[in-house]
């Protein structure tokens, strides 16, 4: 491998690859430009479940990895024998999802003697925003919201990140979910919510999500039980109730304070720019919520754009020239790991 550190190009041509969840998905890049971004999903077969069952998605994954790969590299207009690396999620995820991206990865770095860069999934979802912004650079603060995952990050430089706080339970994608199948939407529930809250008002008082004074730490279970408490009462007393008013009171209450979190963080770690990550991300309200605040303070807010906020390649491949840059590159003993710690 060190020969391959010595030739490092700037701007290398990175193919990403994705298996961790019901995403099978391939990307390839060159420098911070997207050449192409693919994606077969298996979510429409997940939602007759209510969830994503692993074994289906593993299956899934290997019907679609050639398959999506090769998409990738023909709308790139790019052959093999031109990628540079090849940037592949190792974890977190389903063990077997990630097992059929990882090795098809190793194959082809292997086959056609480039680097392997094993990815940590939840680094990727920080790195889309550096291909919404190609002049972006650390430091910054970013607030991560997933289905995993909810934190608030200071981010040092391309590689170094100090953990400001995160939640305590649920992660906010698992909240909407959960309150998702609640008001009877379907699997994943945060874009349902999401679309069900435009139609009502936030009138349901609901807990407030913060625990104790100041800090960024969060929990959602609260506000999750309050939701089902206030649902099965309504039904058990024969009252009318409104599925668009809880979902609108859910989501400003799930929601606001994660907004107005990476905000306060910015302010007091005294940087100028805020940016995102993570499937919640996608979310209108959230967007246009954090987009408010930070033209209140004067901030700059780089928010990856919709369909590089939920599960992708491009990300991937994104992390992937980071790492790449820094000339950390995975041996092709690389194992997925099921669970792997942020930082
Ligand atoms: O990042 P992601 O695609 O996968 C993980 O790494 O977890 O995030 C998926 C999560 C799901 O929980 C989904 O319900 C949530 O992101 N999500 C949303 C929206 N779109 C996806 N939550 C709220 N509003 C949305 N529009
Ligand atoms: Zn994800």
């Amino acid at each position: 491998m060190s020969d391959i550190v010595l030739c490092k190009k700037q701007n290398p041509i990175i193919l990403g690859i994705e298996s961790s969840c019901d995403e099978t998905a391939a990307a390839v890049i060159c420098g911070r430009k997207i050449l192409s971004d693919e994606i077969i999903s298996s979510a429409e077969v997940q939602a007759l479940y209510g969830g994503v069952v692993p074994e289906i998605a593993s299956r899934a994954h290997t019907d679609a990895v050639d398959e999506v790969t090769a998409r990738a590299l023909k709308k790139a207009g790019i052959e093999r024998g031109e990628l540079d690396a090849v940037a592949v999620t190792y974890g977190a995820g389903l063990l077997g999802a990630l097992l059929v991206g990882l090795s098809f990865a190793k194959g082809l770095a292997y086959g056609l003697g480039i680097p392997l860069i094993g990815v940590n999934h939840i680094r990727g979802h920080l790195a889309a925003a550096y291909l919404e912004d190609e002049t972006l650079k650390p430091p910054f603060v970013t607030l991560l919201a997933s289905g995993g995952h909810t934190a608030i990050l200071h981010v040092k430089t391309e590689t170094e990140f100090e953990a400001l706080g995160g939640t305590l339970d649920d992660a906010a994608g698992e909240a909407f979910d959960k309150v998702a199948r609640v008001l009877s939407l379907p699997y994943p529930g945060g874009p349902h919510v999401e679309a069900l809250a435009r139609e009502g008002k936030s009138s349901v008082s609901l807990p407030k999500m913060l625990k104790g004074e100041g800090g960024y730490i969060f929990s959602y279970s609260g506000l999750k039980t309050a939701v089902i408490n206030y649902v099965h009462n309504k039904e058990q007393r024969g009252e009318e109730w409104s599925r668009a008013d809880v979902a609108a009171s859910f989501q400003s209450a799930a929601l606001d304070i994660l907004a107005e979190k990476a905000v306060e963080a910015a302010i007091e770690r005294k940087v100028s720019t805020v940016t995102a990550g993570g499937g919640v991300i996608a979310n209108g309200y959230l967007r246009e919520k954090l987009s408010a605040l930070c033209g209140a303070e004067g901030l700059k807010l780089v928010l990856p754009e919709k369909k590089h906020c939920t599960d992708n390649a491009a990300m991937i491949a994104s992390e992937g020239l980071v790492r790449y840059r820094a000339g950390l590159f995975s041996p092709l003993s690389l194992n997925a790991e099921a669970y792997l710690p942020l930082l």
